[in-house]
């Protein structure tokens, strides 16, 4: 039977938020930030596995008990210079483990988004499972948008319609994410359905909302923050 198998690529130093602790080891409520992701994903009854995937100079994941996840989360620590590496380091180590079969869906989520909820996981899973593709969260775009120049002065307004902003979980079939990424090898992609779509295929949207965005400045950490607490007083 084919299989529901999570990948959480956690080897970045979080450049953007300005701190020495990488982002995914941040306090969140009483845990640090990747503690969301996994328990989400681990929760999930559809979900088999949840692989993460760290730096091997990771100095911080030890610091903490992740016993509570022990029956389904399984760590590697083959992270790459790139996401893009990390995934797919994190995609052929499982295989060499025998942990997958080339059909099983891979969901690959960021250790950054701790906000997603079961009710967007399980949406992804059930819009997607019977999908030929793969696909994703992602949020139509609300804002108007500008393309700007180098001197910040409006170039032009750009249409909103059919613009959407990916998120994550992205789920794809190991075998068509492993050959996607290898074939994008050196080229800046930021998240797996680019790869796919250099394929030539088009990666489902499936509708979510702006609680599942991405921490990367300090104030989407505070924003994050009050989030998981309204949440853990409802
Ligand atoms: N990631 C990874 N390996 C890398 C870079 C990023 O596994 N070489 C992971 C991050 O740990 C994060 C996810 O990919 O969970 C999304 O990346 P991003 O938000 O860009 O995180 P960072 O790269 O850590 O942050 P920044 O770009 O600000 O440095
Ligand atoms: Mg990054």
């Amino acid at each position: 039977m084919t299989k529901f198998i999570a990948l959480i690529p956690a080897a970045g130093s979080g450049s953007r938020m300005g701190n020495a602790l990488p982002k995914q080891y941040l306090t969140l409520g009483n845990h640090p930030m990747i503690y969301y992701a996994i328990k989400t994903l681990s929760s999930n009854a559809n979900i088999a596995k949840v692989f993460v995937v760290l730096s091997p100079e990771d100095q911080d994941w030890d610091h903490y008990d992740w016993h509570e996840f022990s029956a389904k989360l399984i760590v590697l620590n083959c992270g790459g210079a790139t996401r893009a590496e990390s995934v797919c380091n994190g995609l052929l180590a499982m295989q060499q483990n025998n942990a997958v079969d080339t059909q099983d869906w891979i969901l690959v989520h960021d250790a950054a988004r701790p906000c997603l909820t079961t009710l967007q996981l399980d949406k992804l899973i059930e819009e997607v499972c019977e999908d030929p593709v793969g696909g994703l969260l992602a949020v139509p775009a609300a804002d108007t948008l500008k393309r700007g120049d180098a001197k910040h002065r409006i170039v032009r307004t750009e249409s909103r319609e059919n613009i959407w902003q990916a998120q994550t979980p992205q789920m794809f079939r190991h075998e068509l994410l492993v050959k996607a990424l290898q074939q994008t090898e050196g080229k800046m992609i930021t998240d797996e359905a680019s790869a796919i779509e250099a394929m030539g295929l088009s990666p489902k949207l499936v509708i979510s909302d702006s609680y599942n965005f991405k921490v990367t400045y300090p104030q989407d950490l505070a924003l994050a923050e009050l989030i998981i607490y309204k949440r853990s007083i409802a």
